[in-house]
């Protein structure tokens, strides 16, 4: 009797000392997410991963303006952040996606991205043990179509930023703008009217509008048209949010602006740059006549959107 339970006390202690060291982190969708996102398996000759172009410590934007997809095909977008995804409505400067799980299988098929087709995609990775074991244990399936897009978009969706000046100064927080920064919001919110398109929290309500970057010619990118073919949406963008935009240069869908002051002065006078825009929205109709002063001001404000981990590197 005694020796029984001492057997089994000592069988107890066995299997679990085994299954302690045995049992790895839990793996989470987010975790198996991240994975992937990082992992050039997506890709048709495994050298190109999300994280390519979406680069983590430019809050995961890229700093060129057409970002190398594989074998060094150019596309002729500029690859925007994806982080502050969770509360988007529309995916794309042309918002041809409505979610996330259906934007994250978008660039694994595109030719000049990672050119997988889906199915294949699938296969390598029900080829892998690894992700073989990991999707079964989060989803009790072995990978598929749904299941893949489900755990990137889950990643996605922690990659959200708010430890900035400008959400501290929102919250009477200690450590939120300087005053020059309290100035540019000012100047952002009425006398350069962003705040028309570009709104709190995200700066963005995922609305489609045009900043004029249309002609026809030199800059051909009809934008939301492509998705609606209406006439009226010709050279129309989802409206980008802003947060962390100091670290994602260059900007727009064209990339064609190298700093933040060159958005500004552009704003400033839009027909100065782009005397035959198509399009051009009412609000940028007239120019805003901003002072030196407030263009710098309303540059300070802009850099109050970074959030703080990316000033602490390096
Ligand atoms: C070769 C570079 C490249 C790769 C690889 C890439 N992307 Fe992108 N990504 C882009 C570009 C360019 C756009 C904008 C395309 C457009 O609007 O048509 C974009 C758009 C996005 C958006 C939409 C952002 C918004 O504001 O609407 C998300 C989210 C995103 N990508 C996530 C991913 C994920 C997830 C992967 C991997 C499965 C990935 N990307 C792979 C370049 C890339
Ligand atoms: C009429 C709506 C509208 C107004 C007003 C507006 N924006 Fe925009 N903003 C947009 C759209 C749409 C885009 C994308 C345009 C494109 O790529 O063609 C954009 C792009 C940007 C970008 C580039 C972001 C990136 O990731 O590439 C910045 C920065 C920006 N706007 C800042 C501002 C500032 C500062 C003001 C005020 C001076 C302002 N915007 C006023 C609609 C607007």
């Amino acid at each position: 009797m005694k020796q029984g339970i001492i057997i089994a006390a000592l069988a107890a202690i066995v299997i679990l000392g085994f299954s302690f060291s045995k049992t790895p982190q839990k793996i989470t969708k987010e975790r198996l997410g991240e994975m992937l996102f990082f992992d050039p398996i997506l890709s048709e000759d495994s050298s190109i991963s999300c994280a390519s172009c979406h680069k983590p410590q430019f809050a995961f934007a890229d700093t060129s303006i057409f970002s190398k997809g594989v074998h060094g095909l150019l596309g002729n977008r500029n690859t925007p952040s994806a982080m502050n995804m969770s509360a988007r409505g529309a995916f794309f400067w042309d918002g041809r996606a409505a979610t996330l799980e259906e934007q994250a299988l978008g660039p694994i098929e595109n030719p000049v991205e990672m050119n997988l087709p889906i199915a294949e995609a699938v296969k390598r990775l029900n080829r892998s043990k690894k992700y073989r074991h990991l999707f079964f244990s989060i989803f009790k399936s072995v990978p598929n179509k749904q299941n893949l897009a489900q755990a990137i978009a889950a990643y996605e969706r922690t990659l959200e930023t708010s430890a900035t000046p400008n959400d501290r100064w929102l919250n009477d927080e200690a450590n939120g703008m300087t005053e020059q920064q309290v100035r540019g919001r000012d100047i952002f919110r009425v006398k350069a009217k962003c705040f028309e398109c570009h709104f709190t929290p995200d700066f963005t309500a995922d609305e489609f509008r045009s900043i004029g970057l249309f002609n026809g010619s030199t800059h051909n990118d009809s934008g939301r048209y492509l998705v609606t073919k209406n006439i009226a949406d010709i050279g129309k963008m989802k409206v980008p949010g802003l947060r962390n935009v100091a670290i994602t240069a260059p900007y727009m869908h064209d990339g064609s602006f190298k700093t933040l002051r060159d958005v500004i002065d552009y704003y400033d006078n839009p027909h100065a740059k782009m005397p035959d825009g198509i399009n051009r929205d009412t609000v940028l109709r007239q120019p805003l006549g901003l002072t030196e002063q407030d263009k710098q001001d309303l540059e300070a404000f802009l850099h109050a959107l970074t959030d703080d981990k990316f000033l602490k590197k390096k």
